[in-house]
């Protein structure tokens, strides 16, 4: 517990520290012509398969104008509900010695919006729709909670090993690299709090559930790793991309074998992460 509290003690520091102007950290240019890599090429979702193959130099440019848009869109769905559900729970009984951090992570998250929506707005004059659902039910004592911060950490964990590889891709257009760097440099810190508070409720909750409820959780993670992976294969990117049946690329995209392998790749981290701590039993189904 110590060690949590004086974490987010350390975190605050830093954030303060660190803290930016999003409206003067990105100089945003008036045109973006799309024939240039906005994402890199290994990252675009339907990269190896035939269909990929099949298109020429300036096809896989725009390709990659669409899937750094989706990628950005994603980001900002997953934070509007992350900015939603830490305000819900600011000051509340059970993380009040947490507040001072959580006044960081929804700064910081709302400014990792103002990045991805000032890209999404400007250059491709729309954010994609959100694509996933939740349905609202009964939660046993602490089982929404952590559910919350391990959803949280899940998204975070994934989307970090994409900025990573993208904030250092020379190739990528300069705004698209930078926009990756900066949600990198924020997100490490709220990757540190995300893995403890997760293990903090986890620790804290779980001895009370009925092996009923810790079995729908161990589920529901499992799941919700696999459809966070489902919000990378977007029919609408296809479309705009000027892709035949989007609909069958979801398809092939998603069952090629490559493809398969780097899904499991990218979340192995933070699948062991959650193995190891029994908060899930088997690998998801990637
Ligand atoms: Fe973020
Ligand atoms: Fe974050």
């Amino acid at each position: 517990m110590a060690s949590i509290t004086e974490t987010a003690k350390k975190l605050c520091e830093i954030s303060q520290k660190a803290y930016l102007n999003p409206y003067t950290y990105i100089n945003w240019r008036d045109e973006m012509p799309k024939e240039q890599w906005f994402m890199t090429p290994e990252l675009i979702s339907i990269f190896g398969t035939s269909e990929y193959e099949a298109l020429n130099e300036s096809q896989r440019q725009i390709l990659s104008f669409y899937e750094a848009t989706n990628f950005f869109s994603l980001n900002i769905h997953g934070e509007k509900s992350l900015v939603e559900g830490i305000a819900h729970r600011l000051y509340s009984k059970e993380l009040k010695e947490f507040a001072a951090y959580l006044h960081h992570f929804l700064d910081e998250e709302n400014k990792h919006m103002i990045y991805f929506g000032g890209f999404c707005q400007r250059y491709a004059g729309k954010v994609y729709r959100n694509r996933k659902m939740e349905i609202p039910r009964e939660y046993a004592k602490g089982e929404e909670d952590f559910l919350f911060f391990a959803r949280i950490m899940i998204f975070e964990e994934l989307v970090d090993v994409y900025n990573i590889r993208m904030s250092t891709d020379e190739k990528l257009e300069p705004i698209a690299r930078q926009i990756n760097l900066v949600h990198h440099l924020e997100e490490a810190r709220h990757l540190v709090f995300g893995r403890l508070i997760v293990e903090h409720l986890f620790e804290k909750y779980s001895p009370g559930w009925s092996a009923q409820v810790l079995q729908n959780c161990k589920s529901y993670l499992s799941n919700y790793i696999v459809s966070t992976w489902k919000e990378y294969y977007n029919p609408d990117v296809y479309a705009d991309a000027g892709i035949a049946d989007p609909y069958d690329m979801v398809e092939k995209a998603w069952n090629c074998e490559s493809a398969r392998k780097h899904r499991a790749k990218v979340s192995s981290k933070v699948v062991e992460f959650l193995k190891e701590r029994k908060m899930i039993d088997e690998e998801p189904a990637l």
